[in-house]
């Protein structure tokens, strides 16, 4: 069959992670596809910057719409980023003009999933983003489609590598939070605006895109209560340590007889859990489901091999035609409070 042919806006971290793995797994990618992979084009603000990857063989395009918008694109990739703005006027445009969406921008989908979801449905058209939480864990699959026997009853987990990070090296070396906030930065671990990494909102929009698919509700991160780390103290740590647990930034989603249940926030886990257990920046899911039991789901959130990982999945998942939307699949046990999903008329 013909190639998939791929549009790729944003050369970042993860966007070159995706085109090294489409050049150096290209056999692979069209034998567990069925067809071959391809790029057509690719997108950035600055052609000249020197990117650790061969893309001679791309058309260029400076604007991403030029590329939502192409003849030549099957399936629109969108890594720019950014909660709205050119990320999601592209990925619109790319829905309208009859491309399929991968991204992984977490952000944009805590803010506006559900209505591109519905806008994908309504063209007929798919957006998939298990990039977009925990990174290289392939957690929205795993609860789509291998635990789809399942009512799911609670998600939970340490969602946010850079809080993870920062809470083990102030325990592990007795640092006050500020200075070891400041060592992420020059590591390079913060996001540009910090806030959303130490304020738990990354987190939070990660817990909201994962709470919606797990019980088929509206994406709703308006009500996911939210505390960050910025006032946890050593002394606090140490008082955990005495009784036994640790502090970590956790989110918890369950459906309540009041709704749905959002959380994230420091909490106390027993140190020789599995969350308690949980290093660095490493990340670690947690699901829960009425004939499996528990799930534990751990492995890098971000970077670039690992989140590259996650885009490909879904880029294999297209190109064999799996068309099923991921926002609101019917949940069981749904309350009249919490309409399921994003059906169009
Ligand atoms: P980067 O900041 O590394 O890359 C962003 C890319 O988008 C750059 O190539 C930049 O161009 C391009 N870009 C930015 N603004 C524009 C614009 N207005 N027009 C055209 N191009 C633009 O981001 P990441 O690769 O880290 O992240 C991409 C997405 O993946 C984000 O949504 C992020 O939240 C998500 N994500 C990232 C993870 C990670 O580990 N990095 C983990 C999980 C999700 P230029 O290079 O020329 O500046
Ligand atoms: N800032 C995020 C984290 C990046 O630290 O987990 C990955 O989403």
């Amino acid at each position: 069959s013909s190639p998939l042919r791929l549009g790729i806006a944003g050369l970042g971290t993860v966007g070159i992670g995706v085109v090294k793995i489409v050049q150096k797994r290209a056999e692979l990618l069209a034998a567990r596809s069925g067809r071959d992979i391809t790029i057509t084009a690719v997108s950035a603000r600055d052609k000249m910057k020197n990117r650790d990857a061969d893309l001679s063989a791309y058309r260029w395009e400076t604007d991403p719409m030029a590329i939502a918008q192409a003849d030549d694109v099957d399936v629109y990739v969108e890594l720019v980023g950014g909660d709205s703005g050119i990320a999601k006027d592209s990925i619109e445009a790319a829905l309208r003009s009859g491309k399929d969406v991968v991204t992984a921008n977490k952000a944009l989908l805590a803010k506006h999933g559900q209505e591109l979801a519905q806008l994908a449905e309504s063209l007929g058209r798919v957006i998939r983003f298990e990039a977009a939480v925990a990174g290289g864990i392939p957690v929205i699959k795993t609860m789509t489609e291998s635990l789809a026997g399942n009512e799911i009853q609670r998600v939970m987990g340490v969602m946010n590598g850079t809080c993870n990070y920062i809470l083990t090296r102030m325990e592990s070396a007795g640092l006050p939070y500020e200075t070891v906030f400041e060592e992420a930065r020059q590591l390079g671990y913060l996001e540009a605006d910090p806030t959303l990494d130490v304020g738990g909102i990354d987190a939070g929009h990660k817990l909201a895109i994962l709470s919606s698919i797990a019980f088929g509700t509206q994406v709703d991160f308006d009500n996911v209560e939210i505390e960050g780390i910025e006032r946890v103290s050593i002394d606090d740590i140490n008082r955990a340590a005495d009784m036994g647990y640790r502090i970590k930034l956790l989110g918890v989603a369950q459906m309540t007889g009041r709704g749905l249940e959002q959380r994230m926030s420091p909490c106390l886990v027993p140190a020789d859990s599995p969350l308690g257990q949980l290093n660095g920046g490493t990340n670690m899911v947690i699901v829960e489901g009425d004939s499996v039991g528990q799930i534990v789901l751990r492995g890098a959130g971000a970077g670039e091999g690992p989140t590259a990982s996650a885009v490909m999945s879904d880029i294999v998942e297209v190109a064999r035609g799996l068309r099923m939307p991921v926002f609101g699949q019917p949940a069981v046990g749904l309350t009249a409070a919490q309409p399921a999903r994003t059906a169009v008329p």
